[in-house]
């Protein structure tokens, strides 16, 4: 008898508690709901550059798509059931294109996810209206309202074929021609689609306003140049990228010709044949210095940045990576376990994704990375992880700080 109402009086306490804990939970996910969707871009660390400067300077990106499509690539990506077979489908239906789709996608959702600014200007170079069509769809369904997409048709000199034809991949030369291109601009800052960003974009502009009275453009390092034989003309400390370029295009037009890939040309740079447009302008900077400000890789982080030739970054530790950029396809391959991780992890990423979860998810994969053989570039970047995630722990920091107190 004893024993059965001791039972019953703890069915009771058990379902008493499974009642409390419900309810406790309940009122957790109805106190966390609202913090679920607060947008991590609008808290965080003092900004450098505030406002939406791309509306006077816009963002620019050159995209060819070249071939032509007849399948709506997003949907493939996108809609599809999202197996790696059906990716790999869609790759080799769509090569080149389905990758690029994808890139673009994560740099548009990557911009908006840590900028501030409540438009974003962005000019986009094509080989074609249809290539600009797929591009604006893509945008369309980061946000309608925010990304402000305009067109510009691809430019090149004429009488120049080496340009337009085998050189490395399309289009990669009309990023020299932009003052020439875009006439009606005063300054652009351009990337390449194969970058992601990992903190508020707008602080590039702030490349612009640090350039000297005498110099027009603002590039990051290229330490490969350390390593490529033969030896080729670089120019800043051990070479510079071309991933992204502050370009102030006014004074890009006062050079010979009216814009730097005129400048190059005139200057007789491509001979011998430069392997492609970097090489060009690594020759052109090193004969003439004074145009340059070499920033750090802050902003233009690459795999090569983690090389023992590469100048040390300290602002990657303090202030974390601006921009990170998959050259080499390092988005796709394994040059950098860890730049490869941290792309696939932004691949997933949404507007209004909880900072916290895609912190927590990031550095487990930047900690899986580190259980391989220490043979990638970055395998010894002490602090790597920390500049890589940095913008997000401060984001997932101020939310954590401003959780409502649970009183019951
Ligand atoms: C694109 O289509 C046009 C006409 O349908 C064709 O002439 C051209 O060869 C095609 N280009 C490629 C790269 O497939
Ligand atoms: C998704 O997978 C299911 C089952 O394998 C299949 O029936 C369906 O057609 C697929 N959907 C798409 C859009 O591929
Ligand atoms: C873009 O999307 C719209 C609507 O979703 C569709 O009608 C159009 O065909 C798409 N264009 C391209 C080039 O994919
Ligand atoms: C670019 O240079 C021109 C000429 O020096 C200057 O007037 C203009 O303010 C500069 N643009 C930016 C964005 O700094
Ligand atoms: C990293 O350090 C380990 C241990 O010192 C060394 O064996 C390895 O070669 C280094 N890796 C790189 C890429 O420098």
């Amino acid at each position: 008898m004893k024993v059965k109402v001791r039972r019953s009086a703890l069915i009771l306490l058990t379902i008493h508690t499974l009642v409390m804990v419900n309810l406790l939970l309940y009122v957790i996910q109805r106190h966390h709901h609202p913090v679920l969707t607060v947008d991590p871009s609008h808290i965080g660390a003092v900004p450098l550059v505030v406002g939406s400067p791309s509306l006077t300077a816009p963002l620019v990106l050159v995209v060819c798509a070249g071939a032509n499509n007849t399948i709506n690539d997003y949907a493939l990506l996108y809609n599809a059931n999202d197996t790696s077979e059906d990716l790999q489908f869609a790759e080799k239906v769509q090569g080149i294109w389905t990758r690029q789709a994808e890139q673009l996608y994560t740099l548009f959702t990557t911009l908006l996810y840590f900028t501030k600014s409540a438009v974003w200007r962005i000019i986009v170079v094509t080989d074609s209206m249809a290539t600009f069509q797929k591009v604006l769809n893509i945008s369309s369904h980061v946000s309608m309202h925010r990304l402000q997409l305009e067109h510009s048709p691809l430019w090149l000199p004429e009488n120049q074929p080496q340009l337009s034809q085998q050189q490395w991949r399309p289009c990669v030369w009309a990023k020299l021609f932009l003052a020439e291109s875009l006439p009606d601009e005063d300054a652009v800052v351009y990337v390449d689609t194969d970058v992601v960003f990992l903190g508020p974009g707008e602080d590039l502009w702030w490349l612009l306003r640090s350039l000297g009275p005498q110099q027009a453009l603002a590039l990051a390092p290229e330490p490969q140049y350390q390593r490529d034989q033969p030896r080729r003309p670089f120019a800043g400390r051990v070479g510079l990228n071309t991933g992204m370029m502050a370009l102030n295009l006014t004074r890009l037009r006062q050079l010979d010709g009216g814009g730097l890939g005129s400048a190059i040309l005139r200057a007789g740079m491509m001979t011998p044949s430069p392997r492609h447009d970097q090489d060009a302008l690594n020759n052109y900077l090193s004969l003439n210095p004074h145009l340059l400000l070499e920033v750090s890789s802050r902003w233009n982080f690459l795999p090569s940045s983690c090389f023992r030739e590469a100048p040390e970054c300290t602002d990657c530790i303090s202030a974390g990576i601006t921009l990170l950029h998959g050259a080499d396809m390092s988005f796709f391959r394994v040059i950098d376990r860890k730049v490869l991780a941290t792309y696939q992890t932004l691949t997933s990423l949404r507007l209004g994704q909880d900072p916290r979860l895609v912190l927590v998810r990031l550095q487990r994969h930047l900690a899986q990375a580190d259980f391989w053989a220490h043979i990638y570039p970055c395998s010894n970047s002490t602090g790597l992880t920390h500049a890589l995630t940095l913008a997000l722990a401060d984001a997932a920091m101020a939310i954590s700080l401003h959780l409502p107190s649970i009183r019951v």
